[in-house]
């Protein structure tokens, strides 16, 4: 995947009078506070400098896990936003928006007319507010909000994203943080994590969290009942992103691409605007959603894969979590036309469940 043309104008220009050198060291420091410093609540990314690096060596990969996660989102909704396009979602918040990545990945999916970034350090605010102004007019527009994620109110939006933020936060703060996100919403939240075990028990923690408080979980998990995963498991995914030469030189490697690995939880939140409003009076999905929501429960629902296809002569292994549980599935040749859909397969995808 690539960045949009845009967003890669607007980092080239952050270049522009500053010593790539410098960038590059920033990226190490900063990288380094990240490793030893995150889940303590503490300002990782200080001055503009460094808000620099951080635009350069980290939003793109941001860039294309955020996409990958709205487009979950998005097919998973398909069949409702087919019948119901006026529930698209038109309002962005983004919380912990840093320099912006997030919200140049759910505006090349979705069109957006009015976007609010909240973002508590000024440094990331002020290169954010130059990467923004690349985009389109919603973006160019788009009001920045000081203050703190786990407090500070913002409007609400029909679609709140929070990437990459939950785990530098204290563990004491996490849910005046989700509840934040909640109440901020009017019709879904999209989370991401770093793709590791900790950022999954993030994730996990944030889906248990809104679940008991009646959302509906759209991606990627294909129900909402408990997670199935063992204790000691964790699921992730990843998206390989092309790399440009001045993200070479500062993350140092000759690799073209770079493959991003996240956790992310995306859910349907009861509420009074239009996405909202597909919910009954006691807060559960009701019509297309309720419909396909719960259809995992049956033979024609929908799984997630859940690790890499195993492409072995003859047969396919697939990892599959649905609403049935976790369960490997042997796909053989013989069954020609399943066969040549599992060869194609690849982890992240929905499948649909074949009786
Ligand atoms: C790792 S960056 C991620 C930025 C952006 N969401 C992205 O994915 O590229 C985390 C951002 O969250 C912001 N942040 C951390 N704690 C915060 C808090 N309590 N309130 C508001 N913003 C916070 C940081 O300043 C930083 O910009």
């Amino acid at each position: 995947m690539n960045i949009p043309y845009e967003m890669q104008e607007a980092t080239e220009k952050l270049l522009e009078k500053r010593s790539i050198s410098k960038i590059r060291d920033c990226v190490f420091s900063i990288c380094e506070r990240y490793n030893n410093e995150s889940g303590q609540g503490k300002v990782l990314v200080k001055t503009p400098e460094e808000a620099v690096s951080y635009a350069i060596s980290r939003m793109p990969g941001t860039f294309g896990a955020v996409k990958s996660a709205v487009c979950a989102f998005k097919e998973a909704l398909e069949p409702f936003f087919d019948a119901h396009p006026e529930a698209l979602p038109k309002t962005l918040a983004d919380i912990g928006a840093g320099t912006g990545a997030a919200v140049w990945a759910v505006a090349s999916e979705f069109e957006l007319s009015h976007i609010t970034c909240f973002e508590r350090e000024s440094s990331m605010t002020e290169i954010g507010k130059h990467m923004l102004s690349y985009g389109n007019e919603a973006m160019k527009n788009a009001a920045w909000v000081q203050g703190d994620a786990i407090g500070g109110n913002t409007e609400k939006a029909d679609l709140v994203t929070a990437s990459y933020i939950m785990n530098e936060l204290k563990p004491s703060d996490r849910d005046a943080f989700l509840n934040n996100l909640f109440e901020t919403s009017d019709g879904a939240v999209i989370l991401l994590e770093p793709g590791t075990r900790a950022g999954f028990k993030n994730i996990l923690y944030a889906r248990d969290f809104f679940t008991k408080k009646g959302a509906i979980v759209v991606a990627p998990c294909t129900h909402s009942s408990a997670c199935p995963l063992p204790a000691d498991d964790w699921c992730h995914f990843a998206c390989r992103m092309q790399r440009s030469k001045t993200q070479k030189f500062v993350k140092g490697g000759d690799a073209p691409y770079e493959d991003e690995k996240f956790a992310y939880l995306a859910v349907l939140i009861p509420g009074d605007g239009v996405m909202g409003s597909f919910f009954d009076t006691r807060g559960r999905g009701c019509g297309l959603i309720f419909d396909d929501m719960t259809a995992e429960a049956t033979e024609e629902g929908y799984a997630r894969i859940i690790r890499h296809p195993q492409i072995n002569k003859g047969f396919v292994e697939l990892k599959l979590c649905s609403g049935k549980g976790i369960e490997t599935v042997k796909v053989t040749s013989r069954d020609k036309a399943e066969f040549k859909i599992a060869r194609k397969a690849e982890w992240g995808e929905r499948k649909k469940m074949t009786p």
